[in-house]
C-alpha cells in the first residue's frame, strides 16, 4: 500500500475521522482517468468491512463508486463502539470524497439502495463488492454473474460446500471476473512464507499447522428475549435465504459470525484466511485433504451462539502432509514444517527455523503471486479479463475446506474426504451437511 492511501485508511470505520481524511486526496485521482473510462462499482453491504473495502476502491483512480447498498439505513451495533454505518453513511462518504476531487470533474453523486437486486438491474454498473454475511453471499454472487458483473466477494466464499460449487457454475458460466476477498493472498510476507514451502527450501513438507482467532464476543446465554427491530433496519431483508428466527441484536451486525445459520464461526472466518495459506503452500488449492478428524473442539450448549468455541481438528493430504487447524489468540497464522525447516506466517509476522531461510534469495520459478494489492489485481483482471489470484475454484476449495473441518467437529468423528466429487465417503450423515435449504424467495 502507497502512503497516500494508507493517509486515507486512517479514518477507516470511523464515519467522522473519516470524512476527515477526505481533505487529503492523493495526487494521483486528480483526473488521470475520464469518468467516462472508470470501472463503476457498486457495494453491497456496508458495515464493518464493507466500509473499509469501499475505501480502497474509491482510492483507485480508474474506479468510480456509483452505489452502495446495505438493508441498514444507519447505526452503530457494529464490531467496535465507535463505528456508525450503513447505507447513508457510507453515500456520505463517497459523496465527500469525490465532492473533494474538485479538480478533475469526477463528482457524481452515489445513490443508496436497501434492495441489491436494484443496483444488479443498473446497466452502468460493471462491478459488485459483495460484503454481507455469508448466507447471502452465494444468492448475491449467483445473481451478479447471471446480470452480467464483475464480482469481488467477501471471504469465506461460501456458506456451504454446495453454494461454492453453484457459485463457480455460475462465475464460469456467465464468464464474469471473481475475487475472492482472501486478502492475505496479496501480501508479500504471506507470498514469501508459501513460495517457501512449495519451492522445497523447508526439506520435504510434512505439516502444516492453521491457526484460527478465538470468539472475541460473548452473545445471550440461555433463557434470551427477542428485542424489537430497530427503526431503519430491514430484518427479513437481512435474514434473507437464513431460515426464520425472532430478532436479537447479538444475531445480527457483525456477531452474525457466532452464529451457524449465517456463518461457519470462526472456522470461516479466520480460517479463510489462514486454511487458505495452507491450502496455497502445500500445492492443493484447488483441491483439498483426502481424511479429516475432530481433534478435540468444543461447542456451545445453549445460547444464542452456536458456532464452535474452541476450534480443533486434523486433516490428511493424499501426498501424506498433515494439516492441524488450532484456536490461538493471535487469530490468523499458518506454520509449514518440512524435513529441513519452518516458516510461519501470520498477524505476528514472518518466523522460520533456520532464521537464515528468511533471507533466502529466490529463483523467478520459485515465486509466485503478483506484486499488485489485492484490489487492484481485482480490477486488473477486470480489464484484462483474466483470472484474478484467488478466483473462484480456489475460493471455493479453501472454504469447503473450512466447512468439512466445521463438519469433522461436528460429528465429532474421523471422515473420508474426496475431493474430486466434493463428498464423503461412505458417510450419509455428513454428506447432508453439505448444503442447506434456502427460505424464498430466494431457493
Ligand atoms: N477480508 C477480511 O479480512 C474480512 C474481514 C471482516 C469481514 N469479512 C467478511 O465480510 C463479510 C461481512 O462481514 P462484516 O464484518 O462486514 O459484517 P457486518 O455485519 O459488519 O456488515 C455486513 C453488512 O451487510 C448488510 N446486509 C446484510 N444483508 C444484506 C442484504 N441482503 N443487502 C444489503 N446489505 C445487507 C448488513 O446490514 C451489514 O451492514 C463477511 O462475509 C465477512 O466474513 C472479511
Amino acid at each position: 500500500m502507497k502512503k497516500t492511501r494508507r493517509q486515507f485508511l486512517s479514518g477507516v470505520g470511523r464515519a467522522g475521522a473519516a470524512l476527515a481524511a477526505f481533505s487529503i486526496v492523493p495526487a494521483r485521482v486528480l483526473g488521470a482517468h475520464a469518468p467516462s473510462t472508470r470501472i463503476n462499482v457498486a457495494v453491497i453491504g456496508t458495515g464493518n468491512q464493507g466500509t473499509p473495502d469501499m475505501q480502497l476502491f474509491l482510492t483507485e483512480d480508474d474506479v468510480q463508486v456509483v452505489a452502495v447498498c446495505d438493508v441498514n439505513r444507519a447505526s452503530g451495533g457494529y464490531r467496535n463502539a465507535d463505528q456508525f454505518l450503513g447505507r447513508e453513511p457510507a453515500r456520505k462518504l463517497v459523496d465527500a470524497y469525490y465532492a473533494g476531487q474538485t479538480r478533475s470533474g469526477a463528482y457524481r453523486s452515489c445513490a443508496a439502495y436497501l434492495d441489491f437486486r436494484e443496483v444488479l438491474a443498473r446497466p452502468d454498473v460493471d462491478a459488485v463488492v459483495i460484503v454481507v454475511p455469508d448466507h447471502w453471499h452465494r444468492v448475491m454472487t449467483v445473481m451478479a454473474a447471471e446480470a452480467g458483473k464483475d464480482i469481488y466477494c467477501e471471504k469465506p466464499l461460501s456458506l456451504t460446500v454446495a453454494d461454492g460449487r453453484a457459485m463457480v457454475a455460475a462465475v464460469r458460466r456467465y464468464g464474469v471476473v471473481l475475487q475472492t476477498g482472501s486478502h492475505e493472498r496479496s501480501r508479500r510476507q504471506t507470498r514469501f512464507a508459501v513460495e517457501l514451502a512449495r519451492s522445497g527450501r523447508l526439506g520435504q513438507l510434512r505439516k502444516i499447522t492453521a491457526v484460527v482467532g478465538p470468539w472475541n464476543k460473548s452473545g445471550p446465554e440461555s433463557g434470551w428475549q427477542p428485542t424489537p427491530v430497530p427503526e431503519g433496519f430491514d430484518y427479513e431483508r437481512w435474514l434473507g435465504p437464513a431460515p426464520w428466527a425472532p430478532y436479537h441484536q447479538d444475531r445480527c451486525l457483525y456477531n452474525f459470525r457466532f452464529n451457524l445459520d449465517y456463518s461457519g464461526g470462526q472456522v470461516t472466518n479466520y480460517g479463510a484466511h489462514s486454511l487458505d495459506m495452507a491450502q496455497w503452500g502445500n500445492n492443493s488449492d484447488r483441491s483439498g485433504p483426502v481424511e479429516i478428524a475432530d481433534a478435540g473442539s468444543e461447542w456451545p450448549t445453549d445460547g444464542l451462539f452456536t458456532v464452535a468455541k474452541v476450534v480443533h481438528f486434523r486433516a490428511r493430504y493424499a501426498n501424506g502432509v498433515e494439516l492441524e487447524c488450532i484456536t490461538r489468540d493471535d487469530n490468523v497464522a499458518c506454520r509449514f514444517e518440512g524435513t529441513e525447516g519452518w516458516v510461519e506466517t501470520g498477524y505476528k509476522g514472518l518466523f522460520a527455523e533456520p532464521a537464515s531461510l528468511l533471507r533466502a534469495d529466490l529463483d523467478p520459478h520459485e515465486r509466485i503471486g503478483t506484486n499488485a494489492n489485492h484490489i487492484r489485481n481485482f480490477l486488473d483482471a477486470i480489464k484484462t479479463r483474466t483470472d484474478p489470484i484467488v478466483p473462484v475454484e480456489v475460493g471455493h476449495s479453501s472454504a469447503t475446506l473450512c466447512h468439512i473441518g466445521n463438519i469433522a467437529m461436528q460429528l465429532k468423528r474421523r471422515l473420508r474426504w474426496d475431493p474430486a466429487a466434493e463428498k464423503f465417503s461412505g458417510d450419509d450423515e455428513a454428506n447432508r451437511l453439505l448444503s442447506r435449504a434456502r427460505r424464498e424467495p430466494w431457493a
